[in-house]
């Protein structure tokens, strides 16, 4: 009986500690490692820029290192990246491993054509519920342009459920246009309604997460849209310095000497809404490796946990 008494708490304590240690909620937490990244199109590459061939490689390693480590600690990653061309999809699912899948198509044509703005995530962590995508245009329902954007634009949504916990949470990604302020405004609400009608039909209470290159800074347009409408916060304000890891910008263009004029912070990872993560730590990736820019943008990693 004594035995028995002193046994059982030892056993709870255990089995707490080997999932993870949350015992004060009784519920098993979840953690995500968010990371954005706009890995540049395949462009035949101009003086400071090198070829795919020779950056794809780096720019895959970094994702599959943040990702391992993601993983090693507990943390489920999810990756959202802009500006992939369809062989460059097809190298780095090869990189990461065929437990790897992505969604999101190519945004000229709905299906293979042009950049495709994806979600990668690892199947055998979490199960994809559910899928929608949007042109950020009049007609989202199908490939299209916002009047006077340079590109078509997407919002890609998914509905994800944590193979270890059973929870669900919804993740999204965008890349926002770079000629028209008008179609990065308009463009942003058409995501953050998407996301919402998404809670709408898998909620209510689903944790979500934004990730995107806004082309748009703290205190512009896009992101002002965003903060105003309050239903996702920017994770960086959410961290105080001591959280906080990497440069500030997450933009640097190719050319070492321009990049002290040309650099900026404008891709993000946002969460929520109602402080529905906890954020733990934020961190901007160094996207030159060996004199190689790996891209002209850099990784943003933010890592949160689903709170109660
Ligand atoms: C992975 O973790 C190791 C050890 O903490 C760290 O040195 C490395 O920078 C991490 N890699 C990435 C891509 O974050
Ligand atoms: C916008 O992006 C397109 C495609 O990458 C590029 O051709 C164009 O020069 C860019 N425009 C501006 C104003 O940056």
């Amino acid at each position: 009986m004594i035995l028995k008494n002193l046994i059982a708490p030892l056993f709870i304590m255990l089995a707490a500690q080997a999932k993870g240690g949350d015992t004060a909620s009784g519920a098993d937490p979840l953690s995500l490692r968010v990371i954005s990244f706009n890995i540049r199109y395949a462009a035949p590459g101009w003086i400071h820029e090198r070829p795919w061939r020779v950056r794809g490689p780096r720019v895959i390693a970094q994702l599959a290192e943040s990702a391992a480590n993601a993983t090693m600690a507990g943390a489920v990653p999810v990756i959202g990246l802009q500006e992939v061309l369809r062989a460059q999809l097809a190298d780095i699912k090869g990189g990461l491993g065929p437990d790897w899948a992505h969604v999101g198509t190519g945004r000229d044509d709905g299906r293979e054509k042009g950049e495709y703005c994806p979600l990668l995530y690892r199947r055998g962590a979490v199960a994809l519920v559910d899928s929608v995508q949007r042109w950020l245009s009049p007609t989202p329902e199908r490939p299209s342009f916002w009047p006077g954007a340079g590109s078509r634009r997407y919002v890609v949504v998914g509905v994800f459920e944590d193979a270890a916990t059973g929870r669900r949470f919804i993740a999204a990604n965008t890349h926002l246009d770079n000629v028209s302020a008008k179609a990065r405004t308009e463009g942003v609400k058409i995501a953050l309604d998407t996301i919402k009608e998404v809670q709408e039909k898998w909620g209510p209470g689903l944790g979500v997460t934004l990730t995107g290159d806004f082309n748009s800074e703290p205190g512009q347009d896009a992101y002002e849209t965003v903060r105003e409408d309050g239903y996702l916060v920017d994770m960086y304000t959410l961290v105080d310095e001591t959280r906080r890891f990497g440069p500030y910008a997450t933009y640097s263009g190719f050319d070492p000497s321009a990049e002290p004029r040309v650099e900026k912070r404008i891709d993000f990872v946002h969460v929520g809404p109602d402080n529905a993560w906890s954020a733990n730590r934020y961190e901007v990736l160094s996207n030159v490796q060996e004199d190689i820019y790996i891209s002209d943008h850099k990784a943003v990693v933010g890592d949160v946990t689903l709170r109660s």
